[in-house]
């Protein structure tokens, strides 16, 4: 096919890019190390969520949509997406691109695309020292609050793999 196309109809346009959106969107929610981020949240919520990544992927490919979202960096600052999740969901974005067999030319496209966003998604924070400062505070006023500092010293020490598990054996 003609490289003067535009990306989104050498993808096989809207139809195609919402089959590769639901697809990987399936893949992400079911990765044990992934499928915190869409824990507990409404069944509307994840298809408004689905629509929004269509409508996004078919602007940014240069099909006629108007994505009416928010850009990438205000809608996943502080979910704490980290370099393992990244990578977690970049093998997923293969598995959804060979699934649907999309040509080395458009695929390479997508990945670049994909790749562009990562310094608006993944975010950086140092997990030993912001730990450390946690327990230092109420050891040393004797002032017990430490129900409120626990939680909060385990939201950031434990790895995100240990976080799934927790999950799991917290489910009914
Ligand atoms: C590890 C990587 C990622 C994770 C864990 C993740 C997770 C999420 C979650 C949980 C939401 C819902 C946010 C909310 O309702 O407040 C969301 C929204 C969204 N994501 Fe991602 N995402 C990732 C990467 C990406 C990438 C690479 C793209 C596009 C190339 C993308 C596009 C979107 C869009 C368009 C929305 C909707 C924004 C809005 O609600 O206005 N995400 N993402």
């Amino acid at each position: 096919m003609s490289e003067e196309l535009s990306l989104y109809s050498r993808l096989g346009g809207y139809d195609a890019i919402a089959a590769v959106s639901e697809n990987l969107v399936g893949r992400l929610m079911a990765d044990p190390l992934l499928g915190r981020f869409w824990a507990n949240r409404s069944d509307d919520g994840i298809r408004r969520e689905k629509q929004l990544l269509i409508d996004f992927l078919c602007q940014s490919a240069g099909g006629p949509l108007f994505y009416t979202g928010r850009d990438m960096k205000t809608s996943h600052k502080g979910m704490r997406i980290s370099e393992p999740d990244w990578s977690a969901f970049m093998t997923h974005v293969n598995a959804t691109l060979d699934h649907f067999g999309v040509p080395a030319l458009e695929r390479g496209q997508v990945i670049a695309f994909v790749e562009s966003t990562k310094s608006d998604m993944v975010e950086a924070f140092s997990l030993g020292r912001r730990t450390r400062a946690k327990w230092r505070k109420p050891n040393r006023s004797c002032d017990m609050a430490l129900g409120v500092y626990s939680a909060e010293a385990i939201s950031i020490e434990i790895p995100p793999t240990q976080h799934v598990r927790c999950l799991q054996n917290s489910a009914p």
